[in-house]
């Protein structure tokens, strides 16, 4: 799918696959302090890329800058819920589903952000994940509270709070059911 991002510019939305997975490592060693902050579902390098993606519960979907094929923005997916994670999603009294249920992680890069592109992807994303058979989406490690930019992202796709912990200071867990 080709979309156009607020600075004009052309921007392919697609399925990660092996043949990006340079491109990501690139994209994922660029990313700057405050994005590096805030996003971090698994280390960077081409080892730890390829161990995240043999694993079938994983998926990802990226944005691409159409005139430098780029990576600008990458969103990973695992089905199910994260095991660390389990006990507090069900301290809210959710019943998670293994087949279901799935865990989400997006980021754009930092001189792209605010351009559109986490929505353009998130919309993607989701008409894939509804393809899929995926009913409800749960944040991954949840997200920090003083992260404005993505609390606003997640509450302008639907999101809702499920309820708050602490790690490395205050967060939300949030939830969309798509089913
Ligand atoms: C959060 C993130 C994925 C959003 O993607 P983005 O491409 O920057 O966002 P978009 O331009 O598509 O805007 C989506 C929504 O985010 C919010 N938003 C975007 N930029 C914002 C800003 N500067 N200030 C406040 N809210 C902002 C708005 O609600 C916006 O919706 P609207 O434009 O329809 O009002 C991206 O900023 C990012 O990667 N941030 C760093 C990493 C991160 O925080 N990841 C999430 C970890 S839980």
């Amino acid at each position: 799918m080709i979309v156009q991002a607020k600075n004009h510019r052309q921007v392919l939305l697609q399925r990660l696959t092996p043949d990006d997975y340079g491109k990501l490592v690139e994209y994922l060693q660029q990313l700057g302090p405050d994005t590096l902050k805030r996003f971090g579902p698994h280390a960077f390098g081409m080892q730890a890329v390829l161990e995240c993606f043999q694993n079938p519960e994983n998926s990802a979907y990226v944005a691409l800058d159409a005139e430098t094929f780029r990576i600008i923005a990458y969103s990973i997916i695992k089905t199910g819920y994260l095991e660390h994670d389990r006990e507090r999603l069900q301290s809210y009294g959710l019943v998670l589903d293994k087949l279901t249920d799935c865990t989400f992680a997006p980021s754009v890069a930092d001189s792209w952000q605010s351009m559109g592109i986490g929505n353009s992807l998130f919309g993607f994303v989701l008409l894939e994940l509804k393809a899929r058979g995926i009913q409800r989406i749960i944040l991954w490690g949840g997200v920090q509270c003083d992260n404005e930019k993505a609390v606003n992202y997640y509450r302008r796709n639907g999101f809702t709070t499920l309820g708050q912990f602490v790690y490395n200071g205050l967060n939300y867990d949030m939830i969309l059911d798509i089913g």
